[in-house]
């Protein structure tokens, strides 16, 4: 097993038609997404359900913890809705009780977890989604979950230092 410079891992074997090139079968890095379980969430004792439905999707809780917001994170955390009408209610929200952050690793994990995470207005989630089942409203919907890669890691490095995670 050989690691290479993305953190991908190759595997290096004799090749099945006996000639003298080797076989190489590179193993992805799996993705990591950032989770935050929402105060909705959390106030009504949905955590370990909502859990259940990430592990179950095949998605690993490789770090986690249950903090009370600041507000100087939550503002920052949602900069890029500032000029948003509903951006005063979200900072609101997301500091009124405490939340649970995460990061989850599996493969395609951004894609994987908005899968199960259901569409941001709960009306229009699908049935077995996380939004579908427990989301209050467009703005209590319950959980947020990174919208690409690069966003992931961004918000990753937000809640957690590297030592946090350990896999
Ligand atoms: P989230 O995935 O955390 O990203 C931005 C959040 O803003 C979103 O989930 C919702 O909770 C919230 N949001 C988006 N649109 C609205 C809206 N129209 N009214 C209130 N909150 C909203």
């Amino acid at each position: 097993m050989a690691a290479l410079a993305d953190g991908s891992r190759a595997v290096i074997s004799p090749h099945p038609d006996l000639s003298n090139r080797p076989r190489v079968t590179v193993f992805p890095m799996a993705e990591r997404t950032f989770s935050i379980l929402k105060p909705d969430a959390t106030r009504r004792n949905l955590t370990g359900k909502i859990n259940a439905m990430i592990e179950d999707a095949g998605l690993r809780i490789i770090a986690q913890r249950r903090i009370r917001m600041s507000r100087e994170q939550a503002e920052d955390f949602y900069e890029i809705h500032k000029d948003r009408p509903f951006y005063g209610e979200l900072v609101e929200f997301m500091t009124s009780a405490p939340v649970i952050v995460q990061v989850l690793e599996g493969s395609n994990a951004v894609a994987k977890y908005r899968e199960v995470m259901g569409a941001t207005n709960p009306a229009q989630a699908d049935d077995g989604t996380i939004r579908k089942l427990y989301a209050l409203s467009m703005g209590e919907n319950s959980v947020h979950g990174s919208d690409s890669g690069d966003n992931a890691k961004i918000e990753i490095a937000q809640f957690f230092d590297a030592d946090d995670i350990v896999g």
